[in-house]
């Protein structure tokens, strides 16, 4: 590895610290949950957080003076999808069509290993750049490109949950698998990447209209043999969709029952949307621990629905926050949590900074079961971490001078933020992009 890239033992950066130490409550702006330290110094030794103070530390740490800027956990997006970064933006079509017209074709060209490499890094980098530090990620059906992905976040040393897509059915030629081969790659996968440095296998299955019954209770029989694999998969994100699924599987209750009866919902199980959810469907999530990753730009974009997030919140069922691009438009978790706002509110409801603040950091990495490593500046974490521009244009700073009290000076960065702002993400305690610089992707062997 360069020089460059190696993290000296003893760091300290000083901004103004801001993370949870528990759930905010739905609506409350002044919060117990919030830690906000301005003008800290936050310690970091070999990678991991040690502690926070006010003094500035001796000289045998090396030191980043960022006064004046905001220091988080680094963001988790608990859905996006590493191959659709081709298809963002494309105009026109609902959740089928935009599939079948747009999102298969380009997912087909990740069976060349050149292309799935190229791609995983072009991701990876665009993860960090936006201020991403880990992720739930689709790869392809190919094996090949589900590597390429854990390739390139092991060498940037994320964390980062992804796997091979299962589509044995409904799906073009180039982009099915079958339940034989399907279960060697993914045993395969498993085995060379499943615990290794800051990886994770996810069992994942498209959704349950392009997988077969037999190959959902294959993928249910790999989450049995290992408690410790994730799950990712789609549930009740589009109203043409739902009705398909039902017509699929008449023998469910509902289309989450579907993956609940194969044995596909538990506490590493993460599904995307679950806008067309009933009750007995948000009490099942609770139950099982499993957890919704709210896409609110994707659902606005393709015009699947609005989310109700309260409802899940009543049910005690985890909500994390998450980009979906290529259906959303933006890796940036910033736009997300704006997205967000905006779908509570034509519910009438309104989403506090902090609600997504903790959605997207210490939430997310709770419902992981991955709460002592990420998304918070807790002493023990990994050094996982993002240092911010408060304001990066003239409204903006304008907008920050009049502000009175944190939430609302908070919620106007959130609003108003995105990459732009971005200063600089570290990984582990190591800087793995720096605003204005090339991706640590060049410096790679
Ligand atoms: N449902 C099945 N596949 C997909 C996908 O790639 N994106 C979204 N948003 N929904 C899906
Ligand atoms: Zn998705």
């Amino acid at each position: 590895m360069n020089s460059a890239t190696v993290s000296p033992e003893r760091i300290a950066l000083r901004g103004d610290l801001l993370d949870f130490v528990a759930e905010p409550g739905w609506g409350e702006v002044d919060s117990a949950a919030v830690r906000f330290r301005p003008d800290h110094w936050l310690l970091v030794d070999n990678g991991r957080i040690v502690g926070a103070q006010t003094q500035a530390p001796d000289a045998g740490w090396e030191r980043h003076d960022h006064a004046g800027k905001l220091i988080l956990p680094g963001f988790i997006d608990s859905h996006v999808h590493m191959p659709q970064l081709d298809v963002i933006a494309s105009y026109g079509t609902e959740l089928l069509d935009w599939l079948n017209t747009y999102t298969f074709p380009a997912e087909a060209r990740f069976a060349d290993p050149a292309h799935s490499q190229a791609g995983a890094n072009l991701f990876v980098d665009a993860l960090l750049a936006h201020g991403t530090t880990a992720a739930v990620v689709f790869a392809t059906t190919h094996k090949v490109s589900a590597d390429a992905l854990f390739r390139a976040a092991q060498q940037r040393g994320m964390r980062m949950i992804t796997g091979k897509v299962l589509q044995d059915r409904h799906s073009p030629d180039g982009l099915r698998d079958d339940v034989i081969q399907a279960e060697r790659d993914c045993v395969e996968l498993i085995e060379r990447w499943h615990g290794v440095d800051r990886l994770a296998y996810a069992v994942t299955v498209r959704f349950a209209p392009t997988s077969t019954p037999a190959q959902l209770a294959m993928a249910g029989a790999l989450c049995a043999a290992d408690a410790s694999l994730y799950l990712q998969t789609h549930v009740a994100e589009n109203r043409a969709e739902v009705a398909w699924a039902r017509e699929l599987f008449p023998e469910a209750r509902s289309y989450l029952d579907v993956y609940a009866r194969a044995g596909l919902l538990h506490r590493r199980s993460v599904l995307a949307h679950g806008i067309w959810l009933d009750d007995a469907d948000r009490a099942a999530l609770h139950a099982s621990g499993a957890q919704i990753a709210h896409s609110p730009s994707s659902n606005l974009f393709l015009g699947s629905g609005l989310f109700d997030w309260r409802a899940a919140l009543a049910a005690g069922a985890a909500v994390s926050l998450a980009s979906d691009v290529g259906g959303g438009t933006s890796l940036s978790l910033l736009r997300t949590m704006g997205d967000a706002y905006k779908v509570q509110a034509m519910a009438g409801q309104r989403l506090t900074a902090w609600k997504a603040l903790h959605a997207a950091t210490r939430g997310a990495a709770q419902a992981l079961q991955l709460g002592d490593e990420i998304g918070s500046l807790e002493a023990g974490r990994v050094a996982d971490l993002c240092i911010w521009d408060w304001a990066a244009d003239p409204v903006a700073t304008r907008r920050m001078q009049v502000a009175r009290g944190l939430h609302e000076r908070v919620f106007a960065w959130v609003t108003m933020a995105d990459d732009r702002n971005l200063v600089a993400a570290f990984v582990a305690g190591v800087p793995r992009h720096r605003r204005g610089e090339p991706a640590v992707r060049s410096q790679l062997a």
